[in-house]
């Protein structure tokens, strides 16, 4: 049993074959799958997948490069989505000073907005941040006590370090499967298997063999075999925690 703890079906990329997707990652085990939103848009459509498919849930939020346009009317729509009983949490929130698509203080503005939210409604947050470390912890640790997830980790030891100690948890996507990604899988071997999840981040981040094809959660039985393979533990052993930590963090 594995869970796909992110992907984004909600993109057009699915429309030709969505409950193909869906059928193949249950054929693979993949027995869970949470999908989230990027705006008010994919949000919607997450949590309309969460309706339709009994084994789909939803995580709804607004992604920092889209906070130059928040506003009041984004502030109620979201609230409304993630009030309903198919929302887990809200994500995927955070800081992105890499690509920098909203100005830094609507950025700051928006992700603190939706902590207070998640706080409200007692969700946990699954956070994006790139090239945005320092500001990230800071304004999760002045929000404490919560419950994250730092998604897709791409950053180096000494922020893992902070993260762990911080109780938060931390999930990698198939990007460590690729030939550069050395630090990456070093780092992997370093989260202890209690504070690790699965995902795939589908569409994007498909594994190395299949890159440049559309990834789909499915692949989330090849990044257990990896893990796995790499940390020298079962198939089962990986799986099996995982799948518990996925279900305890959004109370599946
Ligand atoms: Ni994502």
């Amino acid at each position: 049993m594995l869970i796909d703890t992110h992907c984004h079906l909600d993109f057009p990329e699915f429309d030709p074959d969505r409950d193909e997707v869906i059928e193949r990652a249950r054929e693979q085990g993949v027995t869970s799958i949470i999908n989230v939103g990027s705006n008010i848009l994919s949000s919607r459509r997450s949590l309309d997948l969460s309706l339709k498919y009994q084994n789909v849930y939803s995580v709804v939020g607004i992604h920092p490069h889209d906070a130059d346009s928040f506003d009041k009317n984004a502030e109620d729509a979201i609230l409304r989505l993630a009030e309903n009983e198919k929302a887990l949490g809200i994500g995927e929130i955070g800081l992105d000073y890499f690509k920098n698509y909203s100005q830094k203080d609507s950025q700051l503005r928006l992700f603190l907005y939706q902590i207070s939210l998640a706080k409200k409604l007692n969700l946990p947050v699954v956070i994006h941040t790139r090239c945005a470390d320092q500001d990230t912890l800071r304004v999760l640790k002045d929000t404490m006590p919560i419950k994250v997830l730092v998604h897709c980790f791409s950053s180096g030891l000494e922020f893992l370090e902070e993260v762990l100690r911080l109780g938060f948890f931390v999930s990698f996507t198939c990007n460590i499967t690729y030939k550069k990604a050395d630090l990456l899988r070093e780092i992997v071997k370093l989260v202890p298997l209690e504070r690790l999840m699965l995902e795939t981040d589908a569409p994007y981040l498909s594994p190395e063999g299949f890159r440049g094809k559309r990834n789909e959660p499915m692949q989330v039985r090849l990044l257990a075999e990896f893990i796995a393979k790499i940390r020298g533990l079962t198939f089962d052993e990986v799986a099996g925690r995982t799948t518990q930590n996925a279900r305890d963090f959004f109370g599946i």
